[in-house]
């Protein structure tokens, strides 16, 4: 029973999905034009599969002028030029389905763009989209109000044939549709029933806590998108739409929702009554930040884990979460909460574990999964999002040295995440035969799905294997976070519980060793290494993977070879107390990586479900650790099965009885 009293939450497919978010015009360009594409994306379906997502979401691909790429849409039923044809589509929609993927779309219904046919005819005035967007009069021989767009400048822009000016919470080429109008909110619900009935999945819903617009009176020069979002009216709509659309259909739905609390979550997306399936959060993503994203403020660990761990129980029993360390507007993870030098590689699955075991749907951004960085263009030439270059010119109109302006860039502009696709070693990081329309990641030739794949420690490795762990593991999609050491300094842990028993996950985020004390009713107890990120995923995991090791008998061995020699992580083969045999022989034992657990023997055959099976048994049983402390190394990431609560830990000489 959840706090509420109300039942566990039920089963859904998106919650036990990996959702992989596809920005198409960096993916892959299949026709060479230098900007990805639809049928790009049908190129790499294979791949996506054999990481194992279950859902795509795509960034905007309908018709559009490309201001702010995609999300300002001139015409929702088209696919724009740029990224094929409808017939690519649907052609794309069936073989995703031939693989077990599905198809979120981006739905952009905040604003169009003001190349929208709707807003040519709104601003002559002709009926009915007169009122399709909001429009004021001038106040006092100027703007409406002093509300500033998140891009920058004026949120409101002067029409000489109406005499009036309209709203754009974002650039003036994005528009704000008039949500109080009934027939705006009809034609939104249209346009998704067109798409559903193509085929597709779900709809990840741009900022759609700022579609309820307060009175527009307000006297403060705030940005205005902050003053809007998250009014009763945003609320209201979307019950509507979930009414009109949404009720009944088995879609993923989430909302994108700048500004939200937990609380709000527990409306937007109440546990089987919200009108949306989950909410983006993103106080996670601001504890690095000053008054504007691009002010740095210093990273830290305690801040950090306590709002992840925050959203986490009060989202228990009221509300599913959404799991993501980074999208299309946000800089790449690993430079921004781990490490892209040294420790790139071991960060990245470090975050991979702390966004695929948390509890949620996990949102994987395209190149996370190899460990992507953010770039550092030496020239403002190079960008190409609009966000950085309104953020650029305005800065030298005020006089602010380039330097400066350059450093908040390299940190924090969207284009980080917006650099192609890193495929190969070859021409382009392989992402296009042409020039492609923003320039690729220098760093390329090292970091590439190419290379990724034949290194059997690669970051995309230990994708492959957490994601085949999760989908074997319902505790891992459907158990509770028990939140563990929120004060230590370095450590993120916590346990993920159901009835079959814990897990264990812990995170070392710092680049210096550190020693964590395990807490005391976890403490000594019985517990079974799964993963780590310092050694080769166990084939087990995932029998797919190209390592060359098959369990069976007599494998002990190879499984020591491909752990380096250090066999902890993974089965041990033979009967519970036996020595493992050695692959043809004797004797290979197994050993710890760090020796700080006490080994004895194994105490059981039970599988990583909990459930002892055939193949359980063949392969033998688990290595117990019995550890009172872990040492970490720098960016050490551990997942660890645990005995079952009330296992009682026995002291040397004690016998079970
Ligand atoms: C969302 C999108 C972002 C876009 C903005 C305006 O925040 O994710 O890319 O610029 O909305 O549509």
């Amino acid at each position: 029973m959840t706090m509420e009293g109300r039942a566990r939450p039920e089963r859904a497919w998106w919650k036990e999905a990996i959702v992989y978010q596809i920005y198409p015009r960096s993916f892959f360009d299949a026709s060479g034009d230098g900007v990805g594409d639809l049928a790009g994306v049908l190129a790499k379906l294979d791949y996506l599969q054999a990481l194992g997502v279950d859902a795509v979401w795509l960034s905007p691909i309908y018709r559009s002028p490309g201001a702010d790429h995609g999300y300002d849409v001139s015409d929702y039923r088209e696919i724009d030029p740029q990224f094929g044809t409808m017939a690519d589509f649907e052609r794309l929609v069936r073989e995703a389905d031939a693989r077990g993927i599905r198809l979120v779309l981006d739905l952009v219904v905040n604003h169009t763009s003001d190349e929208h046919p709707w807003f040519y005819a709104s601003r002559q005035g002709i009926v009915p989209y007169r009122d399709f967007y909001i429009w004021r009069t001038g106040k006092n021989g100027g703007l409406p109000n002093r509300w500033r767009s998140v891009f920058g400048g004026p949120a409101w822009t002067y029409v000489p044939e109406r005499n009036a000016y309209y709203l754009h919470l974002f650039s003036p080429k994005q528009p704000d549709l008039n949500w109080d109008l009934p027939a705006v909110r009809q034609e939104v619900y249209r346009l998704m029933r067109f798409w559903l009935e193509k085929g597709v999945a779900g709809f990840r819903m741009d900022v759609i806590n700022a579609i309820g617009k307060p009175e527009l009176d307000d006297e403060t020069d705030a940005v205005g998108f902050e003053r809007v979002i998250n009014h009763p009216k945003a609320f209201r709509y979307l019950e509507e739409m979930y009414e009109a659309v949404l009720k009944g259909a088995d879609l993923l739905t989430v909302g994108e929702t700048p500004g939200v609390t937990p609380e709000h979550a527990w409306r937007y997306a109440a546990l089987g009554r919200g009108p949306l399936g989950m909410i983006f959060p993103f106080e996670h993503m601001t504890v690095d930040i000053g008054a504007t994203k691009w002010e740095p403020a210093p990273f830290d660990v305690v801040r950090w884990k306590r709002v992840l761990f925050r959203w986490q129980t009060k989202l228990e029993g009221r509300a599913w979460p959404a799991l993501y360390l980074g999208n299309h507007d946000q800089p790449r993870p690993v430079s921004r909460f781990g490490d892209d030098g040294e420790y790139r590689v071991a960060a990245a699955k470090l975050l991979a574990a702390l966004l695929l075991l948390q509890k949620g749907t996990p949102f994987v951004y395209q190149g996370e999964e190899i460990g992507m960085t953010n770039v550092r263009f030496p020239s403002i030439d190079d960008y190409r999002d609009i966000e950085t270059l309104n953020f650029y010119r305005e800065g030298r109109e005020r006089g602010v040295a380039e330097e400066t302006l350059m450093a908040a860039i390299h940190r924090m502009s969207r284009d980080n995440a917006r650099t192609p696709m890193q495929w190969s070693a070859g021409k382009n990081a392989g992402f296009t035969s042409g020039t492609p329309w923003i320039r690729v990641n220098p760093n390329y030739r090292e970091i590439n799905v190419e290379a990724a794949w034949a290194d059997p420690e690669s970051v995309l490795h230990f994708y492959r294997a957490l994601i085949a762990l999760r989908k074997r593991v319902p505790a891992l999609v459907y158990g509770r976070l028990v939140p563990l050491c929120p004060d230590d300094p370095a450590v993120i842990a916590f346990l993920r519980e159901d009835e079959a028993g814990p897990w264990l996950v812990a995170l070392n985020l710092s680049p210096v060793p550190t020693t964590w004390p395990l807490p005391r009713p976890i403490a000594g107890r019985p517990m079974v290494r799964v993963l780590d990120n310092r050694h080769r995923p166990p084939a087990y995991w995932d029998p797919a993977t190209p390592i060359p090791v098959a369990w069976g008998d007599g494998e002990a061995a190879a499984f020591a070879e491909v752990c380096g020699g250090k066999a902890a992580g993974g089965p041990e083969i033979g009967a519970p107390g036996e020595r493992p045999p050695e692959r043809g022989g004797h004797g290979a034992g197994p050993s710890t990586f760090a020796g700080e657990g006490r080994r004895e023997t194994p105490v059981g055959a039970a599988g990583p479900d909990g459930k002892q099976t055939a193949a359980d048994v063949r392969r033998g049983s688990w290595e117990v650790e019995r550890p009172e402390a872990f040492r970490l190394g720098p960016y050490e990431a551990r997942v660890y099965r645990m005995a079952p609560p009330g296992h009682r830990r026995r002291r040397p000489g004690e016998g079970d009885g």
